[in-house]
């Protein structure tokens, strides 16, 4: 083939952790309204494509083995939208470099889905307005376009209409990945079955939430963290308390489940006591890895 096929675009996108994560009742659509508030984290995966004769994915990294190279991966299903609404043929090989834990809670594989939209989009010069991108990344799902923008954003409707936060300062975290997985349909499904017969407020933004945000202080953050999914983990997922309970008494300021789980997340005063949460967890056993992070992280960026 020709030189063309030495054309590659790589795109750097971070793992997030909801901060708020307030649900309504069940639409007719089966989705649910929400108010939340996605904070983007330093955990990066790089997805580079590359011409191909076909659509291929292959991925590198620790948790590589459980990523499915099928036409599942949302950063496939992301190639082909794309090309489908150009009419042109995603032929491309799209390699992930995975860093970002493969553990449900910190959108790992929305990430993938935005990179690879957005890479694509570069390599076939194509100069999709942002708009447009921002519109495939929801089709894809629910967080894929908050991937795409990172920072800190309220994420209303299903989650996917976007409003940009400021914040006013770094914020250390450490994520414990579970073992095995948490099914995201099944976490809402069990967070419906728990409110049966209540009636579930209107989803809001929690104004003390953003006030911290804004402020960058970590103690006012660690007292407006929430998360309405998390009773329907723990329901499904009992083990995780005692992940949380071992976070706690390492030092961190607050913990609490990572959107639908298993992920675990702890908010720390700062970079010692990060280092202190995730050495604790690591040697708890109540985990299978810990990582510690920082946020905000910029969204999905060209690099
Ligand atoms: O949009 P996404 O593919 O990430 O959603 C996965 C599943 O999570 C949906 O099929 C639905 O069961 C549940 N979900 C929901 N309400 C949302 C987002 C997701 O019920 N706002």
């Amino acid at each position: 083939m020709s030189g063309v096929d030495d054309r590659s675009v790589t795109v750097r996108v971070p793992a997030k952790v909801n901060v708020q994560l307030a649900v309504g009742g069940a639409r007719p659509d089966g989705f649910h309204d929400l108010a939340n508030v996605f904070l983007a984290v330093s955990l990066f995966d790089e997805v580079t494509v590359t011409p191909a004769a076909r659509l291929t994915v292959t991925c590198a990294g620790p948790d590589a083995h459980q990523v499915p190279l099928d036409p599942t991966n949302l950063a496939a299903r992301a190639a082909t939208l794309l090309a489908e609404r150009h009419g042109i043929a995603p032929d491309v090989h799209i390699h992930i470099a995975k860093d970002i834990p493969v553990a449900g809670g910190m959108a790992g594989g929305s990430a993938d889905g935005a990179a690879a939209l957005l890479a694509c989009d570069a390599l076939w010069g194509l100069r999709s307005t942002r708009a447009a991108l921002l519109a495939d990344c929801a089709e894809l799902g629910s967080d894929v376009p908050f991937s795409l923008v990172g920072g800190a954003a309220l994420g209303t409707g299903r989650g996917e209409q976007l409003t940009e936060l400021p914040v006013g300062g770094n914020f250390h975290w450490v994520f414990a990945a579970a073992d095995g997985g948490l099914s995201t349909p099944a976490v809402y499904g069990e967070f419906d079955r728990l409110n049966e017969g209540v009636r579930v407020p209107e989803p809001q933004a929690s104004d003390a939430l953003l006030d911290a945000l804004r402020s960058g202080d970590p103690t006012a953050l660690a007292g407006a963290l929430s998360n309405d999914l998390q009773p329907a983990a723990l329901s499904l997922r009992p083990s995780l308390r005692s992940t949380l309970d071992l976070g706690m008494s390492a030092g961190a300021l607050a913990a609490l489940v990572s959107g639908s789980g298993p992920t675990t997340a702890f908010l720390a005063k700062n970079a010692e006591a990060a280092t202190e949460v995730a050495e604790a967890l690591r040697t708890s056993g109540t985990c299978r890895t810990a990582r510690v992070a920082t946020s905000p992280a910029p969204g999905a960026t060209i690099v």
